[in-house]
């Protein structure tokens, strides 16, 4: 079977005035269509900045420097013009991070879906119109008069999964939801998490999570991508990941996760993320690594296969980096 999402060697500059960083560099992964891949990593590893150049979003000063992006037979960094018009949403959506404070405050909800439509060449109105709305809100359980409403007339998962609606109103093959669920309780996360678990397998389509909370991740996701400091380090099936991590950051990652027996002994990661201006030479894990050698320090392990399946950018991948108890 080919592959469905194909991500190749995705590199993403930010210029500052002691030259570009890469917040994204050499990004690789595939997927098959109905995969749900987790994409975790500390809070400025270039998980936002990577889904935005995959869906061609990415704003100036930003630039994809690099590398492809396939869905299905769409080549998305090759669009230009109205073909990318006619891609955005259809191919890839995205649910942005804060997306329920994304929607409009001074449009109501339903008219938010017309302009969608429209954007799309269909000017839908009347009783048309609302039927399509009500479907869409149908579709994330929400009732059809929110299509009266504001933003501001609705709770938090409310609308988030307005959002979320109109992030799939046009079928998109790719969804990257980018912590879809991390300003609502933990109740409701469950619950807006189920709705777009159902919609992305209504729709058969890959779907792409971004977040830090690995417990959701392990309940969630077929695959798992952990980034640091701008690289892949790992990529895998997620049981895989999970039963024996090879890069000593996913390791501690899965540590880091709170489970009944290990409640009180949850361990943090020691250390600090490394800026993106001053990465250390070698692999930028190395200075919190207890596993780092010499040879770690000298040069930039490649994100490397370790079978058919799984790839890790480590020199020791090969050995158990403490699977969880
Ligand atoms: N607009 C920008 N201008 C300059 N640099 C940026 C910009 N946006 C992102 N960066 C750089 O890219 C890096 C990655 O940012 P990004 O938002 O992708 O991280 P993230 O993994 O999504 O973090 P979080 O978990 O906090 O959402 C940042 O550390 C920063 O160095
Ligand atoms: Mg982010």
């Amino acid at each position: 079977m080919t592959d469905h999402v194909v991500v190749d060697g995705l590199t993403i500059e930010f210029p500052t005035e002691d030259g570009a960083v890469r917040a994204a560099d050499g990004v690789s992964f595939r997927l098959p269509a109905g995969a749900r891949m987790g994409l975790v990593g500390e809070s400025g590893s270039g998980k936002t900045t990577t889904a935005l150049g995959m869906l061609r979003l990415l704003r100036p000063p930003g630039r994809v420097v690099g590398g492809r992006v396939r869905v299905g037979d769409v080549d998305l960094l090759a669009l230009e013009g109205d073909a990318l018009r006619r891609a955005r949403l259809r191919v890839g959506a995205y649910v942005p991070q804060g997306a329920m404070n994304a929607l409009n405050p001074v449009t109501r909800i339903g008219a938010q879906f017309a302009e969608v439509y429209a954007d799309h060449g269909e000017r839908l109105s009347g009783a048309a119109l609302r039927a399509r709305v009500a479907a869409a809100l149908a579709g994330v359980e929400l009732d059809a008069d929110v299509a009266r409403r504001y933003a501001h007339e609705l709770s938090g998962g409310m609308r988030q999964r307005v959002a979320i609606a109109i992030a799939l109103s046009l079928s998109p093959r790719l969804i990257v939801a980018d912590e879809p669920t991390s300003a609502l309780d933990v109740v409701t996360q469950r619950q807006v998490m189920a709705t777009l678990i159902d919609n992305q397998e209504r729709l058969g389509s890959t779907l792409v999570l971004i977040g830090h909370d690995m417990g959701l991740m392990a309940q969630t996701a077929t695959h798992l991508a952990v980034m640091y400091a701008g690289r892949l380090v790992e990529f895998g099936p997620l049981e895989a990941v999970f039963a024996r991590p090879a890069h000593p950051y996913t390791a501690a990652l899965i540590r880091s996760v709170p489970t009944l027996d290990r409640r009180d002994r949850v361990e943090g990661i020691p250390g600090v993320t490394p800026s993106l201006k001053r990465l250390p030479p070698g692999c930028a894990f190395a200075p919190r690594c207890p596993r780092a050698a010499g040879v770690c320090r000298a040069a930039v392990p490649p994100l490397a296969p370790l079978d058919a399946t799984r790839f890790a950018a480590c020199r020791f991948a090969g050995e158990a980096h403490g699977a969880p108890a």
